[in-house]
């Protein structure tokens, strides 16, 4: 039988490639889904020429209904198998609600919300078809409270999309999580912020985080790869913090 497959959305980013080679060097044969179609293919290649396996990258915008189903049907038509996916793709505006726009908060939420809705629509019928597959979301540590107003109420809304979808795909063999990491330093942390601002930022996080110190894309990508794994069969439905155990402490 072929590889069991994996597609990682956000694909091209720091956390969406390393999810994506933990996947991959755990024998999923992964496809990567970005935005950005210079960066996916970039990375899809990248990951095939280290590991010898057959990734493979494409631009979708996972907000658009129409790209999401057409790329999970070339992907079947293909003969590519489905059985596990990573919503990983998302954006953060950092807007405080005294700067949030109707259009602002409305991309952030098709984004972050709705994409990976559609994802889990679009790969139902394989996952019927086959018996079962794996969900997991990323979601943040955020969204415990504090933090810009959209991305915050989008990564609490995955917490309910992950809850919610537990319960609808369980007979069907689908488990569905989320991993709610802390900040780790990728271009999403680092946007709109000077190196002084970001060191602030960062001191703050790892004073407030009992293991002392920030996450790292190892990390997400281990408790990824665990809940998309043999030994996470009879998990759904939970919210794993990757945060060294700021998620215990006052939000900072
Ligand atoms: N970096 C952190 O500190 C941190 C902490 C907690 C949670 N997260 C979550 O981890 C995930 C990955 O974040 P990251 O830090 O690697 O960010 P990143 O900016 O490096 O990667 C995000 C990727 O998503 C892609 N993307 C944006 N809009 C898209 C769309 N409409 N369709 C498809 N792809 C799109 C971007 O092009 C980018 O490659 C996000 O869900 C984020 O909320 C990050």
């Amino acid at each position: 039988m072929s590889a069991k497959g994996a597609i990682v959305t956000g694909g091209a980013g720091v956390l969406g490639q390393a999810i994506a080679a933990q996947l991959t060097a755990d024998g999923f044969e992964v496809t990567l889904f970005d935005v950005d179609e210079a960066a996916v293919t970039q990375a899809a290649n990248r990951l095939s020429a280290s590991s010898g396996a057959n990734a493979s990258g494409y631009r979708v915008d996972v907000s658009d209904p129409d790209a999401v189903r057409e790329q999970i049907a070339r992907l079947e038509h293909a003969g590519r198998r489905l059985d596990c996916l990573v919503n990983n793709a998302a954006i953060n505006p950092r807007l405080p609600l005294s700067g949030q726009t109707p259009d602002a908060w409305d991309t952030t939420m098709a984004v972050n919300v709705r994409g990976p809705m559609l994802l889990c629509q679009a790969m139902r019928p394989w996952w019927q078809r086959h018996g079962g597959g794996r969900v997991v979301n990323v979601s943040s540590r955020t969204w415990l409270g504090g933090g810009p107003t959209a991305y915050v109420t989008s990564k609490a809304a995955i917490v309910g999309l992950t809850r919610t979808l537990a319960v609808e795909l369980g007979s069907l063999g689908v488990t569905v999580n989320a991993v709610a990491p802390s900040v780790v330093e990728t271009p999403l942390t680092r946007a709109g912020r000077t190196e002084e601002e970001f060191e602030q930022f960062a001191a703050r996080h790892r004073a407030m985080t009992p293991l002392g110190r920030l996450a790292r894309p190892q990390d997400v990508a281990d408790a990824v790869a665990f809940l998309a794994g043999e030994r996470a069969a009879f998990i759904t439905g939970e919210i794993l913090h990757v945060c060294g155990g700021a998620q215990l402490a006052p939000t900072a």
